[in-house]
């Protein structure tokens, strides 16, 4: 299950990306928002975060304008490791070096046909685990050294 997010700046990619996803057969939750209507992007990346960090749904989309506030809000969760990625070969590394849950992306700042490859390369990328794995392990132990916690 992939659960999905915007604010109003990514609107119209998160749409794409839903429709991406029914083509490929993936179960897609999609959190909003569900109008043009200026909204606040913190809201919609907790709803998504939460989910992931809480491991209600293995895997998130976020979309704002940038992905860079996304990017930010989602980070603050634990077992979330959220990567704000421009092209397909960060959407590749995201998943391959840094195993990411959830894959950020800007709507003013690629095309729909760019975010559709991209989705499809973190999707269909593995994890390369050993080396990244103990750095992965790093990061999960900061976690627990600053007392994050969620919900
Ligand atoms: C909204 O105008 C915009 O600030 C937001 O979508 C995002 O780009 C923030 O990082």
């Amino acid at each position: 299950m992939i659960v999905i997010g915007s604010d109003h700046g990514g609107l119209e990619l998160k749409e794409e990306i839903k429709k991406l996803l029914q083509e490929r057969g993936i179960a897609c939750q999609d959190l909003g928002t569900n109008n043009g209507d200026s909204v606040d992007y913190p809201d919609f990346g907790v709803q998504v975060a939460k989910r992931v960090s809480t491991g209600a749904a293995e895997k998130g989309i976020l979309v704002c304008g940038t992905g860079i506030g996304m990017s930010i809000v989602a980070n603050k969760f634990p077992k979330v490791r959220a990567a704000l990625a421009t092209d397909v070969f960060m959407a590749t590394m995201a998943k391959e070096h840094n195993n990411a849950n959830i894959l950020v992306l800007g709507g003013r700042v690629i095309s729909a046909g760019l975010a559709r490859e991209m989705v499809c390369a973190w999707l269909d990328t593995e994890f390369a685990a050993g080396r990244h794995q103990n750095r992965l392990d790093k990061i999960t132990a900061l976690e627990g050294e600053l007392k994050i916690t969620c919900c």
